[in-house]
């Protein structure tokens, strides 16, 4: 059976795949493909972060107890991502291309740390629920 972290980590691939993308989409300068990627990367995105917040977090917090202020972090850098995703819109809409590329860029690498962070979470609380079963 799939790990909480191994399916963590197919659905940042997804986000990445389609923020990779875009990235090269606005370096390109290519309208079509910007406004494709964009929208996959956000729709890939915010499920994602809203799975998290409404139901993973919630019972994270009830087996681990201790990873509440990890939680809490995690949850401020969500709604960074989504100022972040909103700013990206602007610039999209603008036609603004190289602050579009520069915005994207920032928010990949915004999202490996996040990743990185949630899985080392996900893998200790993979251990607790292990070791109490
Ligand atoms: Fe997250
Ligand atoms: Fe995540």
């Amino acid at each position: 059976m799939a790990t909480l972290a191994q399916l963590h980590t197919e659905d940042h691939f997804a986000c990445e795949r389609h923020l990779q993308s875009l990235i090269v989409a606005a370096e390109t300068s290519n309208t079509t493909g910007c406004l494709r990627s964009f929208d996959d990367f956000r729709d890939a995105l915010l499920p994602h972060l809203a799975m998290e917040e409404n139901s993973l977090f919630n019972s994270i917090t009830a087996a681990m107890p201790s990873a509440e202020g990890t939680i809490a972090k995690l949850r401020k850098a969500h709604d960074q991502l989504r100022n972040q995703v909103d700013q990206a819109a602007k610039y999209l809409s603008r036609h603004d291309f190289s602050a579009l590329a520069v915005s994207a860029r920032q928010i990949q690498q915004d999202l490996h740390e996040h990743a990185s962070e949630e899985d080392r979470l996900f893998t200790a609380v993979g251990d607790v629920i292990h070791a109490t079963q």
